[in-house]
């Protein structure tokens, strides 16, 4: 069951209609399902429960503090990428033997905080940034805990823009140059060697590529002769967010990752974002107008793509449902766009939709990943307020960024 459907042709968000939201809070602004949250994490652990793996939530994917302290109390980890994320999960009482930071380009000042805070492991993408680790723990008199993070040149099947595992990507290192640098991390005196990572890239619905890392993996590990402490898969578990699109199995995932580690005593970490969040939240907002243009009604949106780039950047598909939905008439051939001055912000298309008019609302959903995460600022607009709705409950999660603070600076 979703958390966030229509019943009796009327947005629910758990218990509560989202037509009474619109009433107490000013659209556009992310609408979250606590329910949902809930159900998504218990149903990960549940999925993985023969192999206990440590669930680091990929913070980057909703940094929003509330939600990572109601992820933290169900036990979760953090994934994180700067030291602005690594604070925020330590603020929301993440416990840092938990956190693992992962990045292509760690400043200075990241490792320190990083190595200060005794995470659980710092993944390694580069030669050079193994030196400069070493250097700085040797600074502080430390012996910290790292990663090599392996590009296994498996492509995700995803979409190019976020496919990671390929040679032709940024992330990792080869094979052998895995193998070479997990050599040399074992001389350097200031570093221990405890983990293995990878992610080879984002929404993967099919199986087939995670099985093609595990026997990558096998290969590194039979070659180079390391035990390692652990082994990182990363995220990258596809959700639905069109109706014939299937989300990743996670119980066959399960399987495969059993298997693999027969025999061996490694514990695995994953980093799932989307998977956790993706659909715990839709995008409220109201229709503006909506205008005849060459033979389309152009429904124009309070929201925009500052609010939601995910469309726009991606052409990823995200499904509008209004907040009432009409069952006798229809509306043919909508566009549904927001109010930003690029031809590029539309959200979706639709042969036939619900009947609208100028002042309804609706909701764009499965946005809890990546969408106010990358929100921005463009067109001087601010960034909107987040809500959470639990049973019959809701609260203000996030405040709607002020006017003022964007108009004096
Ligand atoms: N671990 C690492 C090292 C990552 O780079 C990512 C995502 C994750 C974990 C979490 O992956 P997930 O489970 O969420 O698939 N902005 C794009 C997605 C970018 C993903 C970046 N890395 C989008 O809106 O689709």
């Amino acid at each position: 069951m979703n958390y966030i459907r229509l019943k009796k042709n009327n947005l629910l968000v758990d218990n509560i209609s989202a037509s009474s939201l619109v009433k107490k809070y000013k659209t556009p602004f992310y609408c979250y399902s606590y329910s949902q949250l809930k159900k998504n994490f218990y149903d990960f652990v549940t999925a993985f429960k023969s192999i206990k793996p440590i669930v680091c939530f990929s913070v980057k994917s909703n940094p929003n503090i509330a939600l990572l302290r109601e992820l933290k109390k169900m036990g979760s980890g953090a994934d994180v990428v700067s030291i602005g994320e690594l604070l925020k999960a330590i603020k929301a009482g993440i416990n840092t033997k938990k956190i693992v930071f992962s990045g292509v380009g760690k400043t200075e000042e990241e490792i320190r905080k990083a190595i200060e805070k005794n995470i659980l492991l710092i993944n390694i993408e580069s030669e050079s940034e193994a030196i400069q680790i070493n250097k700085i723990s040797k600074k502080m008199s430390k012996i910290t805990s790292v990663g090599v993070r392996l590009n296994p040149n498996v492509v995700g099947k995803t979409n190019k823009k976020i496919s990671t595992g390929s040679k032709d990507d940024k992330f990792g290192l080869n094979f052998n140059d895995c193998i070479n640098l997990c050599k040399k991390i074992n001389k350097m005196k200031n570093l221990k060697l405890d983990g293995l990572s990878v992610h080879i890239g984002s929404q993967i619905t099919n199986i087939k590529p995670f099985k093609q890392v595990l026997v990558i993996i096998n290969k590194i590990i039979k070659k180079s002769k390391i035990n390692f402490k652990f082994i990182d898969l990363g995220g990258g578990m596809g959700i639905s967010y069109a109706n014939n699109e299937k989300k990743l199995d996670l119980n066959q995932y399960a399987k495969l990752v059993k298997k693999f580690l027969k025999k061996k005593k490694s514990q695995i970490i994953f980093e799932p974002g989307r998977s956790i969040v993706g659909n715990t939240s839709a995008l409220i907002s109201k229709i503006i107008y909506i205008k005849k243009s060459n033979k389309k009604n152009l429904v124009i949106l309070d929201a925009g793509m500052n609010d939601l780039i995910r469309p726009a950047l991606y052409k990823a598909h995200h499904k509008i449902i209004p907040l009432k939905k009409n069952n006798k008439q229809i509306l043919r051939n909508i566009e549904f766009v927001g109010p930003i001055c690029e031809s590029s912000d539309k959200f979706l298309n639709q042969k036939n939709f619900s009947k609208i008019y100028e002042g309804d609302f609706v909701a764009i959903t499965d946005v809890g990943a990546y969408g106010m995460s990358l929100a921005s600022n463009y067109n001087t607009r601010p960034k909107v307020a987040e809500v959470m709705v639990s049973g019959s409950k809701h609260k203000l999660i996030k405040k709607r960024q002020s006017l003022e603070s964007l108009v004096n600076s």
